[in-house]
Formats: C-alpha cells, sequence, structure tokens
C-alpha cells in the first residue's frame, strides 16, 4: 500500500484572460503556459495507485481538490479524467462524467471515457493522407477509417505524471514514437490539468515534433451534470458559439462542405434542449461545429445547464472546432461507476479540436506541426449553478 500523500500547497491560479494569442509559429503558442496572476490559495493535490496494466505497468490517480469542495480526479492510463465532483444549486457534490471503476474495467471498455485523445482526434478517412507528396497510412480501428488516434492512441497509454506544486495541477507527458499507429516523427506531448479556485477545469496541451506530422489533440469527457448514470442528457440546454458546422458523411467523414445552422437542428445559437430536435439527426449529434473567432484566440466555445440540477458548465477554447457528440453509441452494454448503467444518450461530449479528417482537407485550419514548432492550445471548462 503506498502512503496516502496529501500536500497542502499555496497555488497561484492561473491566468482565464480572453486575450488574443501571440502568433509565432504554424500552430501557434498559447500565451505563457501556467501563467500566474491571482493571490494565494490553499490546494491539496493527492496522488494514490490506481491498480496496473496487465503486464504489470503501475497506474496512478492524482486528486485536485479546490476550497469550494470541487474535486477532479485524473488518472496515468490515458491522462484521464475519471471523475469530477462539482455542486448542484443545493451545494450537494456529485460526479458528473462517466466512467468507470478500476483500471480493469477501463481496459476491458471504455469508449474514450474522460481521457485524452491523439495524435489526431476524430477520424482520417481510409487512415490515409499525404503530406509533403508522402503517402500515409494510418491504423484502421473504425471500420476502415481511422479514430482517435489509431488502435492503441494516446487514451490507451500510461502517461508520466507529475504534479504541480505551485500551479494546482498535474502534468502529464508521453512520447509518441515515430512510426506510431503509422504517424510520422517522434512526438513530445505534455497535457496539464488545472483545477483553480474559480471552479474552473483547464487542460493545456503541447507539443513538439522532429517530424512533420498531424496532431489534434482533445479531451473526451462525457458530462452529465444531473450526475453520472442518473439519465439521459436530452434535457440539458446546450449553447453553442457556431454558425457553421462541418456536415458528415455515413462514415462520419466530414464531406468538405461547410454549411450554416440557421434553420437546421444544428442551431444551438440560442440555447435549447440537446433533445429537442434530435430526432432530426440521423443517428444523433456528432459534428464538428465552427467556432465564431479569431483563430487562436481563447473564447466561449459552449454552455450547457441542466434545469433539475441547476449545474452548468461554460468552454472555453483556442481550439477552431468543437464536436458535439450526444453519447449515441452508449447502449447500455457497459456499466460505468458506482453500478449505473449507462444507456443512449447518458452523457455527452464536447470535444475541442480542431476540424475531423483535417489531413485530407487543405481548406481546413492545418494541423500539420513541423519541427521547430510548438503546438500550444488550451480549453477551459468552468463549472457553476445557476
Ligand atoms: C467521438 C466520435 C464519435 C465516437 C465517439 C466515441 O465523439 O465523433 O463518433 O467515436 O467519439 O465513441
Amino acid at each position: 500500500m503506498h502512503p496516502r500523500i496529501k500536500i497542502n500547497i499555496v497555488i497561484f491560479c492561473l491566468a482565464v484572460t480572453t486575450v488574443p494569442i501571440p502568433a509565432c509559429s504554424s500552430r501557434k503558442p498559447v500565451g505563457k503556459d501556467l501563467e500566474t496572476r491571482k493571490g494565494e490559495v490553499e490546494m491539496s493535490i493527492e496522488k494514490k495507485p490506481f491498480g496496473a496494466l496487465p503486464d504489470g505497468t503501475a497506474v496512478e490517480i492524482y486528486t485536485l481538490e479546490n476550497s469550494n469542495g470541487l474535486e477532479a480526479k485524473i488518472m496515468t492510463y490515458g491522462a484521464t479524467l475519471v471523475s469530477m465532483k462539482t455542486p448542484d444549486r443545493n451545494g450537494v457534490l456529485d460526479d458528473i462524467v462517466l466512467g468507470r471503476d478500476t483500471i480493469a474495467d477501463y481496459i476491458e471498455a471504455s469508449p474514450y471515457f474522460g481521457a485524452i485523445v491523439g495524435r489526431c482526434a476524430n477520424r482520417i478517412a481510409h487512415g490515409r493522407f499525404l503530406l509533403d507528396g508522402e503517402a500515409y497510412t494510418l491504423a484502421a480501428n473504425d471500420g476502415e477509417h481511422h479514430l482517435h488516434g489509431g488502435v492503441k492512441g494516446f487514451d490507451k497509454v500510461v502517461w508520466h505524471a507529475e504534479a504541480l506544486r505551485h500551479d494546482g495541477a498535474v502534468r502529464f507527458t508521453y512520447l509518441s514514437r515515430d512510426g506510431e499507429e503509422g504517424y510520422p516523427g517522434n512526438l513530445s506531448v505534455t497535457v496539464t490539468y488545472a483545477l483553480t479556485e474559480e471552479n474552473e477545469l483547464k487542460i493545456f496541451y503541447k507539443a513538439e515534433t522532429d517530424k512533420a506530422t498531424p496532431v489534434n489533440l482533445t479531451h473526451h469527457s462525457y458530462f452529465n451534470l444531473a450526475g453520472q448514470g442518473s439519465g439521459d442528457i436530452l434535457g440539458h440546454e446546450l449553447f453553442l458559439n457556431a454558425e457553421f458546422f462541418t456536415p458528415v458523411d455515413a462514415g462520419l467523414i466530414p464531406t468538405g462542405e461547410i454549411e450554416a445552422v440557421t434553420g437546421t437542428p444544428w442551431d444551438f445559437t440560442i440555447p435549447h434542449s440537446i433533445g429537442r430536435e434530435i430526432t432530426r439527426v440521423e443517428g444523433g449529434y456528432d459534428h464538428n461545429f465552427i467556432l465564431n473567432k479569431a483563430a487562436d484566440e481563447l473564447s466561449h466555445a459552449a454552455a450547457v445547464y441542466d434545469p433539475g440540477s441547476g449545474r452548468a458548465m461554460d468552454i472555453y477554447t483556442t481550439e477552431p472546432g468543437i464536436q458535439f457528440y450526444s453519447g449515441n453509441f452508449l447502449d447500455g452494454s457497459i456499466t460505468g461507476k458506482r453500478g449505473k448503467v449507462y444507456r443512449k444518450h447518458f452523457g455527452f461530449c464536447l470535444e475541442t479540436q480542431h476540424f475531423p479528417d483535417s489531413p485530407n482537407h487543405p481548406d481546413f485550419p492545418s494541423v500539420i506541426l513541423r519541427p521547430g514548432n510548438k503546438l500550444s492550445s488550451l480549453t477551459i471548462h468552468k463549472f457553476s449553478v445557476r
């Protein structure tokens, strides 16, 4: 048994200002990394064992807790957010992300619950793309297509972790080797989760490569603001700061069109329930929305509100797109945390990212990272009640 390590630390919270990001590479850096701004706040970070992989590799879980009682648990397998506790309007804490109880459960079945997804989130058509005149073939793990980084994406590897005592954060690092899942170049990735006194979960992404490669990282939590496993999310009200989206074909690959949401079931520019028009969307929502913003600017992307519990979540990001997925493939076959069965639409994902299949769409914002350039990206989940 590892001793429970509880560290009371003094942190300086991280900046959340919506300043435009300075341009200095093809994937532009997001300001300074863990920028200090606020006064001294007490936060505890605890690290515990969370079992092991079948080959014996140890998995650890870190707990971040702020003075308002919000608590995020993140494990080293997949740099996965395992639980996120926030209060409802009566101050009652509940876990609002889907997940599984043990590492063995996660390995047995997890449709990316809470994981960091990479090297490229979402689909790449036929697992093929051309880069600088060279053809690359990636692992096909979604029929003929490549999905969420392949057979063993970033969600299925154990990351190295380090508690950042002065930032109330945990930094995860992973080196994705040249050729992994078919991708070129050694890619070194850093994902830092921070829980602030402003009730935000911040996710910073950084990456560098030694060969040109596509990179499109995201975080894949399934949220249910009424509490994980408590029912479907069709009554949650959603706002998306997006006037356009990228329609998909039957294989969920973007057709390349950019379509206005006006007059379609994809129009969430005025908040309304997720369920209101979902039956008009074949299969349910699983689409990339193009955010109204300047490139690389940190801006408001989405807001979700659960009228029952009063919980609300706002999402801010530097990414150009957000994949709204309404948990269509959940079918009751997975029993999640605390014995809860996850049925269709029991969770929603809002995955901030570049557009799916970007390597095959030269007119989409580029996901190509080149040696010497640094990828830098930030997404903030801000929790509140109404
Ligand atoms: C993403 C995809 C979906 C599905 C889920 C995981 O949101 O867009 O099609 O693959 O992840 O099941």
